[in-house]
């Protein structure tokens, strides 16, 4: 329906009262109600848990259609971007709106590796954890810290400051993850090399060690920025709608990323990159079979999900997927083969067929295929959400800058409908029956 056609108004009638709600058109012709006044004109409010049917604002950043399986960066298709971009021109499309010209990319590329380097007494931080510690959790806590480091950016800071604190995060935030890496291994930090492009240097700094040359694969470079740049933003999910509640509270763009790492990590969201690496090589150790674990993901009881698989937004074949099976082909060309992308490719031919999957409209997610390259890569398994991270960061900061210039920023803070019980009064302790003689009412709340 385009805006021409899109009614003006929606009605609402509760009970006796009847009113007309504005009705919003996207750009894209996607409608929205908007509800503003449904309190104070009605006294009810909206109940959708997950916000399955809710925006949360209007966005200039990043479209999805999920019956169609389009994904646009600032109107630039996916596919398109993955085929000729780079991970930081996609970066500064998605902070400025616009593709940069050569000169603006060049200058953003220098400013960046200017700030690779973290404080010295930072890299003392790393020393407190656990060599065995998660590194999502120890990159959720650097990058937290780093606003004690390189100023409390606050909402209010300058255009100028609020872009540093955006560029240092671009460029800190692969020098942090390389560390947490090393620091699992026991081996010697290494310092970021300015006369390598962005990604080259997250895997010199992943990779490299003090006691021999490192040579980059460009081959093994260029699937590495194809998976940032697919990675780079995805509108209001989960963790980018963290990253805008924390900001809500004109928390500091540090606090708010590092929030936002933390959501990230979820088995649900970014954290099912390594859980699917997890579920392909239980099968492959004949721990099961891949027709014995469908049958247990679409089993209710079992607590098993096929992990890679369904979307909130995409009720079709995510379009980063497409990209990125294509993508196992080309780099395990190079790599060698890797039996779990058979095995990937086998689940994903029993679900696309079964009817489970097809009439809840499951299809393969950006992290049913995305492991299988990281392996390839040579990124350890849980490393892969801190990637996923690595990826999703110009998108984060893209959406907080947007919060901070909205017009129509607000605090986040939902409404609920209370179910619990009714005004009682205070019950000295002689006179109380412990809740476990009380089964009917205990049944009731
Ligand atoms: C990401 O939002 C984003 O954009 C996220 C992301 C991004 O780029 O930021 O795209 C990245 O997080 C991708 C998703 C990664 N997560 C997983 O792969 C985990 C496995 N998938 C799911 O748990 C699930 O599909 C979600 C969390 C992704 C979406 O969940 P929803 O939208 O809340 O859907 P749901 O849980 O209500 O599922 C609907 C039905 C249910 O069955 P019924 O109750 O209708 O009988 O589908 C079933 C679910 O049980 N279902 C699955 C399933 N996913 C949904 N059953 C088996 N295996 C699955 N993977």
């Amino acid at each position: 329906m385009d805006k021409q056609q899109a009614p003006k108004t929606a009605r609402l009638i509760l009970g006796d009262k009847q009113i007309d709600l504005p009705v919003m058109v996207g750009t894209e012709n996607e409608l929205a109600i908007d509800i503003r006044k449904l309190r104070s004109e009605t006294g009810a409010i909206t109940f959708d848990p997950g916000m399955v049917n809710t925006g949360s604002c209007e966005s200039r950043i990043t479209f999805l259609d999920g019956e169609k399986g389009i994904l646009r960066y600032a109107g630039y298709p996916i596919e398109q971007l993955a085929e000729k971009s780079s991970f930081t021109e996609v970066a500064w499309l998605l902070l400025k709106g616009e593709l940069p010209m050569a000169d603006e990319l060049a200058s953003f590329e220098r400013e960046i590796s200017r700030h690779t380097m973290v404080h010295e007494d930072f890299r003392r931080f790393f020393s407190v954890f656990p060599k065995a510690g998660h590194p999502m959790a120890i990159c959720a806590a650097a990058i937290g810290a780093l606003s004690t480091f390189y100023g409390d950016v606050r909402f209010d800071s300058s255009e100028e400051e609020r872009w540093k604190a955006a560029v240092r995060l671009l460029a800190k935030m692969p020098t942090i993850a390389s560390y947490s890496y090393k620091h699992h291994l026991g081996q010697p930090f290494m310092y970021p090399r300015n006369e390598l492009d962005y990604t080259a240097n997250v895997l010199h700094m992943m990779f490299a060690t003090p006691c021999e040359p490192f040579a980059v694969d460009p081959v093994i470079v260029k699937a590495l920025d194809l998976l940032l740049i697919l990675h780079a933003d995805h509108e209001q999910n989960c963790s980018t709608s963290t990253v805008r509640t924390v900001a809500s509270a004109q928390s500091n763009l540090f606090a708010s990323v590092s929030a936002g790492i933390s959501a990230l990590w979820g088995p649900l969201h970014g954290g099912a990159n390594q859980k699917v690496i997890e579920m392909l090589i239980s099968i492959r150790e004949g721990k099961t079979t891949a027709k014995k674990f469908m049958e247990l993901a679409k089993s209710k009881d079992s607590g098993v999900r096929l992990m890679g698989f369904g979307h909130r937004v995409y009720k079709n074949y995510d379009p980063r997927a497409r990209i990125l099976k294509q993508a196992c082909h080309d780099v395990l060309a190079r790599t060698g083969a890797n039996p779990l992308l058979e095995i990937a490719m086998e689940l994903e031919g029993i679900a696309l067929s079964d009817q489970y999957f097809v009439e809840r409209k499951l299809y393969p997610n950006v992290d049913f295929y995305s492991g299988i390259i990281y392996q390839a890569l040579g990124i350890p398994i849980d490393m892969f959400t801190v990637f996923f991270a690595l990826g999703r960061l110009p998108g984060w900061i893209a959406q907080w800058m947007e919060f901070h210039d909205d017009p129509n920023a607000k605090i986040l803070r939902p409404r609920q409908i209370y179910m619990g019980s009714n005004q009682r009064d205070y019950l000295p302790r002689q006179k109380r029956v412990s809740a476990a003689k009380k089964p009917a009412l205990a049944a009731t709340r």
